[in-house]
């Protein structure tokens, strides 16, 4: 049984590729190494102890997919591959929309043309919009995205729901992903931001790690305790488990559109997390309070029951363990791959 991994290199891909071959299935990787390198390649087959098979291809590239569907019995497609700077959206929008839905829409076309009709998504809790309001379940209304990148998770997932409606051979499995972090136990791989991170994990450790002289706290006049942005950080790893029981459930008889959200459940401020850090690794965070973040809300975390009761998945690892391992890995690896 193999299993397409579309943007198999990047982070989350890469924690899902080894932990998809620990639980028995082989991986096919497709990446057009945009946003990631052969590096992380070699250290994804040196952690799954095998080479994997790999296929430099961009997803527009039709020509190139049908190559991989001819190569391989694919069997299902776990599917990364997209652009994700929320900002960078706004001033590119054409190439988001281009990328990431067409990208999308020319994997199904040949997803078809093969007879695959199993595929798992990349969603993220942004298609919740601004307005629901925490725990957010996945019967919530979505919509209302506020930038490009959003917008092209809302429509991927109309996109694929409308394509399962009109064929129910389909399985699609909508996967929508909190706040990863954390990389894998080893250092070996993980998140690898082109240029200043926009993220709030990267740029703690590129702080811890002398790169960056301060961290910038977007807001501390929300309605949170500490007046701070409360999100649901996950451990990639944890992430990467949530992506092998979709895929055992979706493979286990027809099971149309499902959805899931993946998260912890529990909402950390960013305080929480710089004094998390500082105390599980012994580093100092200098930070400023600035401004809010425009287009930054005040509190997002999951509700994940759905997950829990239906794919039999729970997270297993806490905060320190994930301030531990981000660490690990971007000590390991001052100037990442
Ligand atoms: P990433 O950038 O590390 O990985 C994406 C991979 O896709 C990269 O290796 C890139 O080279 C590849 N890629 C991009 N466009 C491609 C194309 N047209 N053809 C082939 N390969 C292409 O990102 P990530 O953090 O691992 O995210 C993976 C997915 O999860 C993305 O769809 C992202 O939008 C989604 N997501 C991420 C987060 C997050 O916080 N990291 C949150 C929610 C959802
Ligand atoms: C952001 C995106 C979201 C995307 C997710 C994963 C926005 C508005 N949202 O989510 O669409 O799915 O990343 O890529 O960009 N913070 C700071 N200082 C920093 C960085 C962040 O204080 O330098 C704060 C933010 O205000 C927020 C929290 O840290 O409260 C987390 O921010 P971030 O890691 O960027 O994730 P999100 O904003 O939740």
């Amino acid at each position: 049984m193999a299993i397409l991994i579309t943007g198999g290199t990047g982070f989350i891909g890469s924690h899902t590729c080894i932990s998809l071959t620990e639980a028995g299935y082989d991986v096919v990787i497709v990446d057009n190494y945009y946003n990631s390198s052969p590096k992380s390649l070699a250290r994804i087959c040196e952690l799954c102890g095998k080479d994997l098979k790999f296929y430099e291809c961009d997803i527009r590239d039709k020509a190139g997919l049908q190559r991989v569907f001819t190569e391989n019995k694919i069997d299902a497609v776990i599917h990364f591959a997209g652009l994700k700077a929320v900002g960078e959206s706004c001033q590119k929008p054409l190439e988001y929309y281009d990328n990431n839905v067409n990208g999308t829409l020319c994997l199904c076309d040949v997803m078809r043309q093969n007879g695959c009709k199993n595929i798992v998504f990349s969603s993220s809790a942004t298609v919740y919009g601004m307005h629901n309001v925490s725990p957010l379940k996945e019967t919530m209304p979505t919509g209302g995205t506020t930038n490009p990148y959003g917008t092209t998770k809302y429509m991927i997932e109309i996109i694929l729901q409308d394509i399962a409606k009109a064929d129910p051979a389909w399985n699609v499995t909508l996967l929508r992903y909190f706040n990863p972090i954390g990389a894998h136990k080893s250092g070996r791989i993980g998140e690898n931001p082109n240029g200043i991170p926009n993220n709030l994990m990267p740029y703690i450790t590129q702080v811890a790690i002398g790169k960056l002289p301060e961290l910038s706290v977007y807001g501390d006049d929300y309605d949170t305790p500490d007046g701070t942005g409360v999100r649901d950080y996950i451990h990639v790893v944890d992430l990467a488990e949530g992506h092998v029981k979709a895929l055992d459930q979706m493979l286990t008889g027809n099971k149309g559109v499902q959805i899931f959200n993946l998260g912890t459940g529990v909402g950390y401020s960013v305080l929480d997390i710089i004094h998390a850090f500082e105390e599980a690794n012994g580093v100092k965070i200098p930070y400023k309070i600035v401004g809010r973040r425009p287009g930054d809300i005040a509190t997002c975390y999951s509700d994940p029951t759905k997950a829990r009761e239906v794919l039999g998945w729970e997270t297993k690892r806490g905060l320190r363990e994930m301030c531990e391992d981000s660490w690990r890995w971007q000590s390991m690896n001052p100037n990442g791959f």
